[in-house]
Formats: C-alpha cells, structure tokens, sequence
C-alpha cells in the first residue's frame, strides 16, 4: 500500500504558493504526499527556480508550441501520467482547463484562489485583478479559497477558506501580499495535507 500521494504542482508565475507547499512538505507537514513534479505554462516563471533549488523536476508545457489547448492539455495529462501523479495542484496556473481534462482527473485537481468565492471569481478574475476588483467594490473583507477543480472555472467543491481584512489605504499590490501570507499559503499546503491523507486512506490509486 501507498503511503505518499504523488504530487504535481501547476504553476505560471513567481510561484510563492509553491514556496508554501515545498516549506510545508520540509517541515512534515503533509505527511502523505510528496512533490515530485512542477509544471510550467510560462518558461521565464519564477516557480521553475524554486522547483530546481528544491531539487524538484520540473517541465515546462506552452500552449503556442503545442499548437493547441487540446494539445497542451493532452501533454499535460500524458506528463501526469508518466509520473503516476494521484494529486495536482494549481497554484498560481492561470490557463483555465476543458471539461475534457478536468474529468480525467475528477476529485484529484484543486486550486487556490484569491477571494472568498463566489466574490471575485471566475473566467477573467485571476492574480492582481482580482484585488483590484475587490477594491473597486469596496468590500472591506477578502480572503482566498482552495477548492476541487471542475469544469466551471473556480466553480468546484470548496474546500477551506479564510477571511483578509481590507485595510483603508491598501493598493492591489498590499492586498494581493496580505492575502497570500494570511490566507493562501496557510490554506494551501493544509488543504493538500488532507487530501493526501483522505488519498492514503481511502487507497485510491490510478
Ligand atoms: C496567487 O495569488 C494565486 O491565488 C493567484 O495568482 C497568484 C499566483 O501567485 N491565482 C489565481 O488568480 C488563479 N485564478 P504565485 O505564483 O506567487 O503563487
């Protein structure tokens, strides 16, 4: 019996969700998973460096190159695959995946997002903007959320959130680091702890 989930995690930018997982796996605080793949849509991200200073392999899939969202998202799927992936995390991964894909891996793809969906969210609303718009309503609570990926963009099962304060004189930018050390990179390692730990007990392998 399996006693890790292997984990693959998305990424697109500077990749400080990823810093949070990779910490949190070297502290031991997802006992039943381990990284072992990082996924790139965007060769210049940052994330890449953190994966390979972590020593983690890592590959970079675009889109333009493949020819196709189809194509790339067959790549994608043959990568898992090839690695025997049970677990991938989207962090900070701002391509939004078919339904085709999605159902492939059912139950098995979560994601973290910068508002307390279903405020600020889906198709359009993704890194800065969504602070941005946060502020532009005025709402004076935010927070982020971590759930399971589905067709509908930020539209599957919620899994954790928690709240940020809104301060009078935030910009995007003071918000975007507020929510990300508050909230994302707390719940994001604790949410792929517990799906790793659901994983090993249930013995759900591919
Ligand atoms: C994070 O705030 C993440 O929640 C957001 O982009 C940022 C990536 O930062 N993701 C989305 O907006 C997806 N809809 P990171 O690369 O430093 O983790």
């Amino acid at each position: 019996m399996k006693t890790k989930a292997r984990i693959a995690v998305l990424v697109s930018g500077g990749g400080t969700n990823l810093q949070a997982l990779l910490d949190a796996q070297a502290r031991g605080d997802i006992p039943h998973g381990e990284i072992v793949l990082v996924i790139s849509n965007n060769r210049s991200a940052y994330a890449l460096e953190r994966a390979a200073k972590a020593g983690i392999p890592s590959r970079v899939l675009l889109r333009k190159e493949l020819g196709s969202q189809a194509a790339f998202e067959a790549a994608l799927a043959d990568a898992l695959r090839e690695n025997n992936i049970d677990l991938v995390i989207l962090a900070g991964f701002m391509s939004i995946l078919s339904q085709s894909f999605t159902r492939q891996f059912e139950g098995r793809i979560i994601n973290v997002h910068p508002s307390l969906i279903p405020s600020f969210c889906g198709e359009g609303f993704y890194g800065l903007r969504v602070h941005e718009a946060a502020l532009a309503r005025g709402v004076k609570v935010t927070g982020a959320t971590v759930h399971i990926v589905n067709e509908i963009p930020d539209g599957g099962p919620i899994l954790l959130q928690k709240a940020v304060e809104i301060r009078p004189d935030d910009t995007p930018e003071v918000l975007q680091k507020r929510v990300m050390e508050q909230a994302e990179w707390i719940l994001l390692p604790r949410a792929a702890a517990m799906l790793c730990a659901q994983l090993c007990e249930k013995g759900e392998w591919k």
